[in-house]
């Protein structure tokens, strides 16, 4: 059965300038073989894209300007079957911006001008739970007020809360958001809340052992990019190798894995089989420019899984996806 998923979230519009290298401090490039476009982006606007992409009921609260740029992405969301109703203008600010630098091999670097994202409001979000969700996903580019009120609706009505836990301040209020079902970071955003790189098998575990003492989270997933996902439940970890495949851009990637693990944790509760998922929608995103432009739709996915002939077996053994510390490898 179709799920519907409230997407409390960001939206922005990405500058992406491609380029061979950055400039120096003081200089200035000719960048004559680079690109530059104007794309939909932001956090939860590619995330409710995936879903809708995947087939979900997907409903989006975000708050844009009152502006071009604004009801050029309410119009894009609205074509792509997402339900735009409770979407919610600004007066005050622009929509958001987001300068995005991608290097040759992929690799990004954003700054984001959040506009009407940062204006969102408590009061902006109670008319969303009147269409009944099935599972509320939450990111952190909209004001901390905000998420903790689509919180505490949620757990006020026993809705699952799904946490992508981008981007991340060391000063989050991580303690306020209540019970979540998965809590999602990458290995910058696990740095900052934790102060421990993800960099083998025994610092993502102590890692994620401290993120379940400072969110009550059911499942830790922690994204290691080309190096795949580690997992923690609170009893025992798993580890997910990549897929592997040649990046051109990894703008959006987070935002792909963690809503496609979460459509397909939604559908069965199987948290295996929905990281492996999220790792092939990931990967195919990667092959891709762009933000929205590079989210894959589930049928792609699935084409991937079969071509690929990936298995759902539960637990992957351990494997060169991480760097054995000693501690690790003398067990
Ligand atoms: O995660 C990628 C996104 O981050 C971009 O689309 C940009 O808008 C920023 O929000």
């Amino acid at each position: 059965m179709k799920k519907r998923i409230l997407v409390i979230s960001s939206a922005n519009i990405d500058f992406v300038q491609n380029v061979e290298r950055l400039p120096y401090s003081g200089e200035t490039i000719i960048e004559t073989k680079g690109t530059y476009t104007y794309t939909p982006g932001g956090k939860g606007a590619n995330s409710a894209l995936t879903f809708a992409r995947f087939g979900a009921d997907c409903v989006f609260v975000c708050k844009v300007g009152a502006d071009a740029n604004g009801a050029k992405l309410k119009s894009l969301y609205k074509a792509e079957g997402i339900d735009t109703r409770f979407i919610v203008e600004d007066k005050e600010n622009p929509t958001g911006l987001a300068s995005i630098i991608v290097e040759n091999g992929g690799k990004n670097r954003i700054t984001v001008f959040p506009g009407a994202n940062n204006n969102m409001q408590p009061e902006d979000l109670e008319d969303a739970f009147t269409s009944y969700p099935d599972a509320v996903y939450l990111q952190f580019e909209i004001a901390d007020a905000a998420v903790i009120e689509a919180c505490r609706l949620a757990a006020e009505r026993g809705i699952p809360v799904f946490v992508d836990a981008a981007p991340a301040r060391f000063d989050y209020p991580l303690d306020k958001l209540g019970k979540v079902e998965i809590f999602s970071p990458n290995e910058t955003e696990c740095r900052i809340y934790t102060g421990i790189t993800p960099s083998c098998e025994e610092s993502a575990l102590r890692a994620a052992i401290r993120l379940r003492g400072m969110v009550q989270a059911k499942y830790i997933v922690i994204k290691l990019g080309d190096r795949g996902a580690f997992m923690f439940d609170g009893k025992e970890y798993f580890v997910y190798p990549p897929e592997n495949v040649i990046p051109v851009d990894t703008t959006a990637a987070g935002d792909v894995f963690t809503a496609a693990m979460t459509y397909s944790y939604t559908q069965n509760g199987n948290i295996h089989s929905a990281i492996r998922m999220a790792n092939i929608a990931a990967a195919i995103s990667v092959t891709r420019e762009g933000a929205s432009t590079s989210i894959p739709t589930l049928s792609e996915v699935i084409e991937f899984r079969e071509k690929k002939k990936i298995s759902d077996e539960k637990r992957t053994p351990l494997t060169d996806t991480f760097e054995k510390t000693d501690e690790v490898k003398a067990n």
